[in-house]
């Protein structure tokens, strides 16, 4: 095995040269095209396709226990970052994602009128440090802020929405998992 082979084998099903295969019955390989399409940034990067992932995964886990809406959580997922323009500062791309999600809607996005709102509003607010609001949307924004071990920071209990979340046991398996990530951030970034 060549170098280069064993590095992309690392990557796993993260790497940019991986078949885009559906995560799930939600996250459709259909829909994983067209973010690949439209993602202006690296789908290796801190911003991409793992984190992505692991915000999945950190999502379904708390919605087990808030008892928040597992479909908005795995679209939060994979929507709320693809529509930065850069790894650092972006303060719009939630925005900008809420846009898109207009886009996907009965295509690749199927959701009742509530869950669709859910969905946009915790995508549009998600960098603006909130921690009120509808456990749903909580939800998604804890599963985000707990892979920031990715960029070298442990997410901040006082930071984050839900009792589970804040408790020590998930923050610690968040960061033993996003220790794994490729990439560290080389300056500042936003959620
Ligand atoms: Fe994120």
């Amino acid at each position: 095995m060549t170098k280069q082979q064993g590095l992309s084998r690392n990557l796993g099903p993260f790497g940019s040269d991986a078949p885009l295969v559906a995560v799930s019955g939600i996250i459709s390989a259909g829909l994983l095209r067209t973010l690949k399409q439209a993602y202006q940034l690296s789908w290796d990067g801190i911003h991409g396709y793992s984190h992505w992932a692991r915000v999945r995964q950190n999502g379904l886990r708390l919605a087990g226990m808030t008892g928040a809406s597992a479909d908005v959580v795995e679209l939060f997922a994979f929507l709320h970052d693809s529509q930065r323009r850069n790894d650092g500062i972006d303060p719009d791309h939630g925005k900008r994602a809420a846009d898109f999600i207009d886009s996907l809607k009965d295509v690749h996005v199927r959701l009742s009128d509530e869950d669709l709102q859910l969905l946009k509003h915790a995508c549009a607010c998600h960098t603006e440090g909130l921690t009120e609001g509808d456990v749903t949307v909580q939800t998604c924004w804890d599963a985000d802020r707990l892979d920031l071990g990715r960029v070298g920071i442990k997410p901040d209990a006082q930071q984050l929405c839900t009792c589970v979340a804040k408790h020590p046991e998930i923050i610690q398996w968040a960061g033993t998992r996003n220790r794994a990530a490729p990439a560290l951030s080389s300056g500042p970034t936003d959620q």
